[in-house]
């Protein structure tokens, strides 16, 4: 008998027994104390919803678009790197979900499966998440591959040039391919179904870089070839050369402040996701949900604004999008969904989220996405808080 999956949660537990800690705690962490990455996840439960009664309730549509592109719900797949160690093949397992169901896969700069590779093993086109690098060339190089593999947006990604440290991957080695230490042996040995898969496939290495990156000392550690090869110097002037050099749609992500949401707006960006990067990045910022209405106030009318961070049901993304979010991406939902059983798990996770986000706005009173407004949830006082704020730039 296969697993009646009702949650997001149930798809954790088996990720959970499925995949080797490396990966599952490079999934599972944030940044330092991870104050971030857990506020992502409380926020949300902050705010209530509004019970409406006696509204007719036939006929609901979760339909929308994000940059032009027709969506089933206002839910994206976010990059996520090493998707294919959680599942052997796991970009392509995923991307293929995410087409079957109506909604857009990102593909990270750090994948295990290279844009070549997803390219051929989907029909609808997906979004090419970028890092800045220092070899100019190789970031070139990058765009031309995503616009020949027929991506329609890039999503550059501004809030991770150096790494936030996560104690747990420096405790635990973490690579692409593992590292043979004792400590990874035993653990494989118990992870049989996942080896056994690992074993079917070419590709564990990361596909966008070997063999396209010159002068790359260690390519599987991620921490060393992030610490080598990510540009510190990115700069807005540098984002405008990129906004100008790609022709489809950009996409700003890692927005956390009204400020920077402006200056990505002057940059003539499409939309901007408000992101902390699931709490992997600077800890102690604020959750995205707690930023998003200000930065809605700031530059809403003017440019789509997406959010993630700490999405983990339908119930969730209603009250992203009440606060004034376009749309929404997940990152850790659709990666326990693949880590449990592939590409049949992200379908389970979307699934789950879009069953939830459906009988919930129903329940609030509403019949379409587009009518979800803040008047649906009750929001506490100074949730968005009362912060000493310092001049601007200053
Ligand atoms: C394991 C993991 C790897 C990630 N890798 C990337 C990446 O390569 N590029 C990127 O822009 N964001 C990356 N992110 C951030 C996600 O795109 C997204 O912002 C975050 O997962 C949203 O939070 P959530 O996981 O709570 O949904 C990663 C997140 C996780 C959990």
């Amino acid at each position: 008998m296969p697993p009646v999956i009702t949650s997001i949660d149930d798809l954790h537990a088996i990720y959970r027994r499925r995949v080797p800690k490396m990966f599952y705690d490079y999934c599972q962490s944030g940044s330092w104390t991870e104050q971030t990455y857990r506020e992502n996840e409380t926020d949300f439960a902050e705010i209530r919803l509004r019970q409406r009664v006696a509204v007719d309730m036939e006929g609901r549509s979760l339909k929308t678009t994000m940059v032009g592109r027709e969506v089933t719900m206002p839910v994206a797949l976010a990059p996520v790197g090493l998707t294919g160690m959680q599942h052997a093949d796991g970009e392509i397992l995923a991307a293929q979900a995410a087409e079957d169901f109506g909604v857009p896969f990102t593909l990270s700069t750090m994948s295990i499966c290279s844009i070549e590779d997803v390219a051929r093993k989907t029909n609808a086109p997906f979004w090419f998440q970028l890092y800045v690098m220092r070899d100019e060339e190789f970031v070139d190089n990058l765009i031309s591959r995503a616009e020949a593999a027929g991506c329609d947006a890039l999503v550059i990604t501004l809030d991770l040039q150096i790494l936030g440290q996560r104690h747990k991957d420096l405790k635990n080695g973490l690579s692409a391919p593992p590292k043979m230490t004792p400590a990874t042996i035993a653990n494989l040995a118990t992870k049989i179904g996942w080896g056994m898969e690992m074993m079917g496939t070419p590709r564990r290495k990361f596909g966008n870089i070997v063999g396209h990156a010159k002068g790359v000392t260690d390519v599987s550690s991620l921490t060393s070839w992030t610490a080598e090869q990510f540009d510190p110097r990115l700069d807005w002037g540098k984002i405008r050369k990129l906004r100008d050099k790609w022709k489809g749609k950009v996409i700003l992500k890692g927005i956390l402040d009204a400020e920077d949401a402006r200056l990505a707006l002057d940059m003539g960006a499409d939309a901007i996701v408000v992101s902390n990067h699931g709490g992997r990045q600077l800890d102690g910022a604020l959750s995205s949900i707690r930023v998003l209405p200000d930065i809605v106030e700031a530059v809403g009318d003017k440019i789509e604004v997406h959010m993630d961070g700490g999405i983990r049901s339908g119930q969730d993304v209603l009250k992203a999008v009440a606060l004034g979010a376009r749309a929404t991406y997940i990152g850790r939902a659709f990666i326990y969904g693949l880590g449990a059983m592939g590409r049949r798990g992200v379908t389970q996770a979307l699934e789950v989220i879009r069953k939830e986000l459906d009988t919930t706005m129903a329940l609030c009173g509403e019949k379409d996405i587009h009518d979800v407004g803040p008047h649906v949830t009750l929001v506490p006082k100074g949730f968005r808080g009362e912060w000493e704020r310092p001049a601007p730039n200053s």
